[in-house]
């Protein structure tokens, strides 16, 4: 398990997303200040999904005032044109989706010639037997517990079914394959999430919409199931 800590703390991703747009730098030293383990960054395109974000750019702008490894996931299709820009900005791992394009597994590939950590992401109505054919080419799993798009959305808990499933074919490669839960995460919805077999956790509203974000993550890494 060597993405957990030796505690087997969960990881902590908090999402810009939920943050003062118009703050960026201070709110990623307050979330570094605060025990973030990974900053989670969110592109849109309002294509892939119906809303707009941030792109290369203010990614390249932030790397200089964090430390924390950046977690850019992206919601675009194409994707191709744009891996590229994304190493270059500074990520440290690139979440694709498989319903973004016919040659995903190419596109991991490509992730990785880069220098980046290559994740692959599923929509909520996307089977795990989806990227069952690309997890040779995949460091990490990425499983949205929304439909992707927006923050502050309510967690589907249909998707617990669908994180076991993925541990278990995680597990039969052989390599140790984060599996990141993205959206509605609390430590309620957390602590299912866990006990189904994901462990990092990403957080948008549940950090940095609160007033203490330092409570907020010791609240996640606290999040444990009975088994761990
Ligand atoms: C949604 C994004 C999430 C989002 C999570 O499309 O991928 O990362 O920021 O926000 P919360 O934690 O508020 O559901
Ligand atoms: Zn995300």
């Amino acid at each position: 398990m060597s993405e957990r800590d030796p505690q087997h703390r969960p990881i902590v991703a908090p999402s810009l997303l939920a943050a003062d747009f118009g703050n960026f730098a201070d709110e990623v030293a307050a979330v570094e200040a605060a025990g973030a383990d990974w900053l989670h960054l969110d592109v849109m395109d309002g294509h892939f999904v119906p809303n707009l974000s941030f792109g290369p750019q203010v990614i390249r702008a932030l790397r200089p005032r964090t430390r924390l490894p950046f977690d850019v996931h992206l919601m675009i299709a194409p994707v191709d044109p744009f891996l590229a820009a994304f190493a270059e900005a500074g990520a440290d791992h690139i979440h694709l989706h498989v319903e973004a394009g016919p040659n995903t597994h190419r596109s991991l590939q490509v992730v990785k010639s880069l220098g980046c950590k290559a994740g692959i992401a599923l929509n909520p109505a996307t089977p795990a037997e989806a990227v069952s054919a690309v997890l040779d080419q995949a460091d990490m799993i990425l499983v949205m517990t929304v439909n992707p798009g927006f923050g502050g959305q309510a967690f589907l808990s249909g998707q617990l079914d669908k994180i076991g499933r993925l541990r278990r074919m995680a597990d039969a490669t052989g390599r140790h394959l984060p599996i990141i839960v993205d959206g509605g995460i609390d430590a309620r919805t957390a602590a299912l999430c866990l006990a189904a077999g994901a462990d990092t956790l990403v957080a948008g509203t549940s950090v940095l919409g609160q007033a203490d974000y330092a409570a907020a993550i010791a609240g996640l890494h606290a999040a444990s199931s009975p088994s761990r």
